[in-house]
């Protein structure tokens, strides 16, 4: 049995083995008939208990491409409200003969405790859960860095190494930002943090990646500059500097993308604040890769559902407790 928790359980193998088959689901989207049979027969149920725009929808997009059948589960609407508890619910989407489950829940932890609780046989796969984790996020953030960066048919051993990667805004509240350090690391990247001192987690001296507290001083040494959203409804007032403050010094803006090298990108997970942590004119620039990193999600997660449900023996580890 196979599950994806975490960017921290991927092995280097592992990791480029999603991106190199990443590769291959993106040719199924240039063909007249974007769809595989690979699945067909197959069950994934999408479990969203917070909200999603890009993750669900591409998750939905990606089974379907590969001919599963999808069921859409929403907290909002369900008999969560009347107090169902996870383990029922498990035990519902089980009856319902579920192959895979992809979840998103507002607490660190609950895609771990599906893995492991024996509630259901399936497939588990962590589509952001609290702080902690957003595994297939950094997946398609490092399949977007490798495309603009390096090539599309980089060989394991050429990934991303030595690329210096700057991740800027609410470290603290970002499971994006610690997949990505995970990840991008694991790909021989180099990895900056830059935020506010309220918004970087305790212990950040830890993981492996630098911090700096000076966006200015970073763009100039940067090959990708990752905004982040500042998440409000994850923190009170005490954490956060005034907007104007916080725009001022962590938001890039045209005069500050032009610091950086002429190569360079800059990416966002979405969705966006414009005109606080991004301004519209860099969001709509050429440099900007939000829509083609949306569009990559949906290769990366059927990359994902193919590995863990149809595909090879070899990716994807078994659940391990990860730090959070
Ligand atoms: N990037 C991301 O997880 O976006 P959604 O919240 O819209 O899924």
């Amino acid at each position: 049995k196979r599950h994806l928790i975490s960017a921290a359980d991927l092995t280097r193998d592992d990791a480029v083995l999603i991106l190199d088959t990443a590769e291959e689901m993106a040719r199924v989207a240039d063909r007249p008939i974007k769809k595989l049979p690979t699945l067909r027969g197959r069950t994934v149920v999408n479990l969203f208990f917070e909200d999603s725009t890009r993750t669900r929808i591409s998750f939905e997009a990606a089974a379907k491409r590969l001919s599963a059948d999808v069921i859409n589960f929403s907290a909002k609407g369900s008999s969560v409200s009347k107090g169902e508890s996870l383990k029922d619910t498990a035990l519902t989407l089980e009856a319902m003969g579920a192959d895979a489950v992809v979840i998103r829940h507002g607490a660190s932890g609950a895609p771990y405790r599906l893995a492991t609780s024996g509630w259901i046989d399936g497939a588990v796969v962590n589509a952001g859960d609290g702080t902690h984790e957003h595994p297939t996020q950094a997946l398609l953030d490092a399949f977007t860095m490798r495309r603009r960066l390096v090539g599309a048919d980089a060989g394991l051993g050429r990934d991303l190494e030595g690329r210096r990667i700057t991740i800027v805004g609410d470290i603290l509240h970002s499971r994006v930002a610690r997949s990505n350090v995970h990840l991008l690391t694991t790909l021989g990247a180099h990895v900056t943090l830059v935020a506010p001192p309220t918004l970087v987690p305790v212990g950040v001296e830890q993981w492996p990646c630098d911090v700096s507290y000076s966006l200015d001083d970073v763009l100039a040494k940067s090959d990708a500059v990752m905004m982040l959203r500042v998440q409000r409804e994850r923190m009170n007032a005490a954490y956060f500097p005034t907007e104007r403050e916080y725009s001022r010094r962590y938001g890039l803006d045209g005069q500050r993308m032009a610091k950086m090298p002429e190569h360079a990108i800059v990416m966002h997970p979405g969705p966006m604040v414009r005109g606080m942590e991004i301004t519209a004119e860099v969001a709509d620039s050429d440099r900007c890769t939000v829509v083609e990193q949306v569009a990559n999600g949906v290769s990366i997660r059927m990359a994902v559902l193919y590995l863990l449900l149809g595909g090879s023996d070899t990716a994807l580890s078994a659940p391990a407790r990860s730090e959070g």
